[in-house]
């Protein structure tokens, strides 16, 4: 079961671009040489882009800041890619810890994830033509799904 008494913190990556540390479990969200990149170099340029499909259907475990998502929609966007994004996760990041994380991003990036970071947990969204968004506040134990990813 997922630690609730959790210890979030901010910390600033060696490329400026910010994350998160759990201190209770010294896990980092991110790499802490470079968050932002290693995502876009990770999970897009090396995960979304190469799929290379028309529709692609994406599971992640632990939404966290919700930067892999802020960025996927904005690949969606750009490339008028549909993608169908299923995410889950049971621990919250404090409000005003978010809040202040929101701080180091650019409008396009921000404009994501400060949307993504408000929808309502356990709803399906169509975000736009290209985008379908759900988050689901649950434990990857718990999860029941019938899709297939
Ligand atoms: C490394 S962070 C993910 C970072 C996230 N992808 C982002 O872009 O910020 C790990 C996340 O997974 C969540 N998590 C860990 N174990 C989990 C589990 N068994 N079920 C659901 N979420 C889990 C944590 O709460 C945490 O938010």
């Amino acid at each position: 079961m997922i630690d609730l008494k959790n210890e979030l913190e901010i910390i600033i990556t060696k490329d400026h671009s910010p994350t998160i540390i759990n201190k209770k479990i010294d896990e980092t969200y991110h790499s802490i040489n470079d968050a932002l990149q290693e995502s876009m170099h990770v999970f897009i340029e090396n995960g979304i882009r190469r799929l290379n499909d028309n529709t692609i259907k994406v599971f992640e475990v632990g939404f966290g800041t919700g930067l892999n998502s802020a960025l996927t929609m904005k690949y969606a966007l750009e490339n008028k890619n549909k993608i169908y994004y299923q995410t889950i996760d049971l621990l919250l990041i404090k409000k005003d810890i978010i809040t202040e994380y929101f701080k180091f991003f650019d409008f396009e990036i921000l404009q994501n994830l400060q949307l993504l970071n408000k929808l309502k947990w356990n709803n399906y969204y169509s975000l736009s033509e290209y985008f379908g968004f759900e988050k689901n506040r649950t434990t990857l134990q718990e999860f029941k799904s019938e899709d297939k990813y």
